[in-house]
């Protein structure tokens, strides 16, 4: 398969997506969410590939969010379209038969925060960033980050990075549960490849077994999920989205008022 805007490669079972728009630090924009859901079909028709970890491109970030730029001018109704449409991918990623683990290689903020807590299993660089800083644009997290997030670092931590926009550094982030290890940059994909080395020599059918199995620990949080989606949608008809959105496109503090 051949893509634009991810690199994939596949080695001794193991599958590699590295998400490559370097220079707009692997923003997802709506293309590459529509080639990674392309990519994870792959992965599941393909019987060659037993594990898949996924990464960004170059040396700064993991993925720094959905492309803001395509958010702009959108309605309710369109922003409740582009969170489905994510969620459909997040959603793929968490349930995928194969073991998914995210090599966090820099910054993991809004959708890149949320593409990482949809992998089974995360691993991080000592200068990965993770947070979800959408409500600095007025928004709220529309890729499921108001779930995962409480799911793997517990309802209060959630609640203050969600509500102050913090970044956890990784080093907070391995302290709080949100990845399994941090490493040197060199270390980060050698890493990745022990840990998926081990999975995969495992029964396949017990692993999706396993990934089935706790995945379904979640399921009534199902409604949460709905929720996101409408409050996600209902954010792009406030000034202070519009605010925010401009603030960042023209490089400067957003002024909010609530409105
Ligand atoms: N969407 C679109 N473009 C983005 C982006 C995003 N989420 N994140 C970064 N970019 C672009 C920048 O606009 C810039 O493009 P330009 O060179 O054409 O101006 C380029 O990527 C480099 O980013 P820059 O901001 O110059 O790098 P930095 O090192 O000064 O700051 C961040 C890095 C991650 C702190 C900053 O880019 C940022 O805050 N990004 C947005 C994070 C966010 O809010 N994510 C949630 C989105 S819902």
């Amino acid at each position: 398969m051949s893509y634009n805007n991810i690199i994939t490669t596949l080695e001794n079972g193991i599958f590699t997506i590295t998400i490559n728009r370097p220079d707009k630090l692997n923003a997802l924009n709506t293309a590459t969410i529509d080639e990674l859901k392309t990519a994870f079909k792959e992965v599941c028709d393909n019987e060659a590939i037993k594990g898949v970890i996924v990464t960004g491109s170059g040396p700064k970030a993991f993925v720094a969010g959905a492309d803001i730029s395509e958010f702009t001018n959108l309605t309710p109704d369109q922003g409740k379209e582009l969170s489905a449409a994510g969620h459909v991918l997040f959603d793929r990623i968490e349930q995928c038969p194969k073991p998914v683990i995210a090599a966090v290689n820099g910054f993991a903020l809004g959708g890149g925060c949320e593409l990482a807590m949809s992998c089974h299993i995360r691993i991080a660089s000592d200068n990965a960033k993770f947070g979800q800083p959408e409500v600095k644009l007025g928004l709220i997290p529309g890729y499921g980050g108001t779930q995962r997030l409480v799911q793997l670092i517990g309802k209060s931590k959630a609640l203050e990075y969600l509500m102050t926009a913090d970044m956890m550094t990784a080093e907070q982030a391995l302290q709080h549960g949100l990845v399994n290890y941090v490493t040197s940059a060199e270390q980060l994909i050698p890493k990745c490849n022990e840990i998926m080395g081990k999975i995969i020599s495992q029964s396949p059918a017990a692993i999706t077994a396993i990934i089935n199995s706790v995945n379904a620990y979640f399921t009534d949080s199902v409604n949460g999920y709905k929720t996101e989606i409408d409050e996600f949608g209902k954010c792009f008809a406030t000034e202070d989205f519009k605010e925010g959105t401009s603030a960042f496109m023209e490089k400067r503090k957003a002024n909010f008022t609530g409105r």
